[in-house]
């Protein structure tokens, strides 16, 4: 039987890093899976979960014979894309997590999708802690299947250790040029200000059963007030998705609270509030994640933290990175509307008074935040008087197309990773509207500050 404490819900950890740092293939050491391998070109371009049980955590970690029991029920692990275009999923991975895993390579040191990372957490106040990964690749180095470190790190030659050392001493470094102190986990007791570096082999297994064990009895000791289990429900939409035989469905994760076939449910919608019930819950397997198709199981009531496909009617226009909400019994439903609305109406207070600015388009409610919080910070300081989510329809065309009246270089569009539909595109030539878009914000607001500094010439 577990010995968890009924208190406590599983802790939210999201694994971050640059490209091909080796995040997936961690996960992929420690589920026993093939992930990566089934990935087009090797790349995460979706947010996944996977549900580790307490069980298997015990099991991984027993060598290191950590006498400290296991009160968390198990940990539930995202994984997020490396690749510089999906700062969305990384942001939004990193709001709803507890803690995270920021994946350094050993060969390559801090990169930047490595900082980005880090400020996100930092942004957040998310603690987390780094794995430094392939040391299998130091020149010399003696494998030892998912052994614990000590275990290995005695194995490893002079040379071996020196090289070892050498590098950590320049991640290290780099760490302190980003204002952090880092330490290897072994040698930092204290686990206060000082970030914990485990060195890890996604191929070899070695190090994960410290990685395992640090995550949880650092969540369980410092997180308590955090990881009380709390009845309501709190839940987050992290991807809307068409699935052969369910129809359109979303991916949520349930932080808190129950969800249960048939409850009826309120999202937030492009088009308004989404009101419809949960015809049915599912999971992946344990250990198995949610990216992985075919392999659910179908549940009447799941407890939180956990992540879920939920099916149910009139999905489609719902917006990842916004709440989900469970309507009580004695529950005002107007109320529960209004209240599911107020992720997208925080943002719509940005847009400028004046009604003179450019209109702006993006994927995700948390991708069109990032983009609005980075024109507002940028030295190009232009106002937005209109703003939208998802494609770039005919409709968003008459909005923009406003400002050629008011103030002609705002009948602009923004659009930041979203589609623009044919009619669209043409009647934003006819009218001379213009469209700037790209998947990653960078490049998307360099095109339009060369554009702004143009007409200021
Ligand atoms: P993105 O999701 O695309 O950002 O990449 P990722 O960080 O998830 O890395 P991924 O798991 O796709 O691994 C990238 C490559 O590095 C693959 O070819 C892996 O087999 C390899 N790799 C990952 N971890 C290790 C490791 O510990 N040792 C060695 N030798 N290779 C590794
Ligand atoms: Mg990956
Ligand atoms: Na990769």
């Amino acid at each position: 039987a577990e010995e968890v404490e009924e208190s406590l819900r599983s802790p939210i950890c999201c694994i971050m890093g640059h490209v091909d740092s080796g995040k997936t293939k961690l996960l992929d050491c420690i589920r026993g899976t093939n992930v990566q391998e089934g990935e087009a070109g090797g790349i995460t371009q979706q947010i996944g979960a996977t549900y580790f049980p307490a069980g298997n955590i015990r099991e991984r970690t027993k060598e290191l014979n950590a006498d400290a029991k296991l009160k968390v029920p198990g940990l539930l692990v995202i994984d997020t894309p490396g690749h510089e275009p999906f700062t969305n999923l990384r942001s939004r991975g990193s709001n709803l997590c507890d803690l995270a895993i920021l994946v350094v390579d050993i060969m390559r040191g801090l990169e930047p999708q490595t900082l980005e990372s880090l400020n996100l957490l930092r942004r957040r106040n998310v603690k987390f802690i780094v794995a430094l990964n392939k040391v299998d690749r130091l020149y010399g180095w003696k494998k030892s299947k998912n052994a614990p470190l000590m275990k290995t790190m005695k194995q490893q030659l002079g040379y071996v250790v020196d090289e070892f050392n050498k590098r950590v001493e320049q991640v290290k470094t780099q760490f302190q040029e980003q204002g952090l102190n880092s330490m290897l986990n072994y040698e930092n007791r204290e686990m206060g200000e000082t970030i914990s570096i485990i060195p890890t082999s996604a191929i070899s297994g070695e190090g994960i059963p410290d990685l395992l064990l640090l995550l949880v009895q650092w969540a369980q000791k410092t997180m308590v007030e955090k990881l009380t289990y709390v009845d309501k429900v709190q839940c987050t939409v992290l991807e809307v998705k068409v699935i052969e035989g369910h129809g359109i469905t979303v991916d949520v994760v349930l932080v808190n609270g129950v969800l249960r076939e048939g409850d009826q449910i309120v999202v937030c919608g492009s088009q308004g509030p989404i009101v419809t019930t949960i015809r049915s819950l599912l999971t992946p397997y344990p250990m198995n994640e949610t990216r992985v198709k075919g392999t659910y199981m179908a549940h009447r009531e799941v407890k939180a933290a956990q992540c879920i496909k939920i099916a149910a009617q009139g999905l489609e226009h719902a917006i990842a990175g916004t709440a989900l909400h469970v309507i009580g019994p004695n529950e005002d439903m107007e109320e529960a509307k209004k209240n599911v609305m107020e992720d997208i109406e925080s943002v719509m207070k940005r847009i400028d008074k004046s009604g003179e600015g450019v209109y702006v388009q993006a994927s995700t409610l948390g991708s069109l935040e990032a983009l609005l919080e980075f024109l507002k910070s940028s030295d190009v300081k232009v106002p937005v008087s209109g703003i939208g989510i998802g494609p770039v329809h005919k409709k968003d065309i008459m909005k923009a197309g406003i400002m050629l009246e008011k103030k002609e270089e705002f009948a602009t569009i923004l659009a930041f990773d979203v589609k623009i539909t044919a009619e669209a595109r043409e009647l934003a030539d006819k009218k001379g509207v213009k469209i700037f878009c790209d998947d990653t914000i960078y490049r998307l607001f360099n095109k339009f500050k060369s554009y702004i500094e143009g007409i200021k010439e």
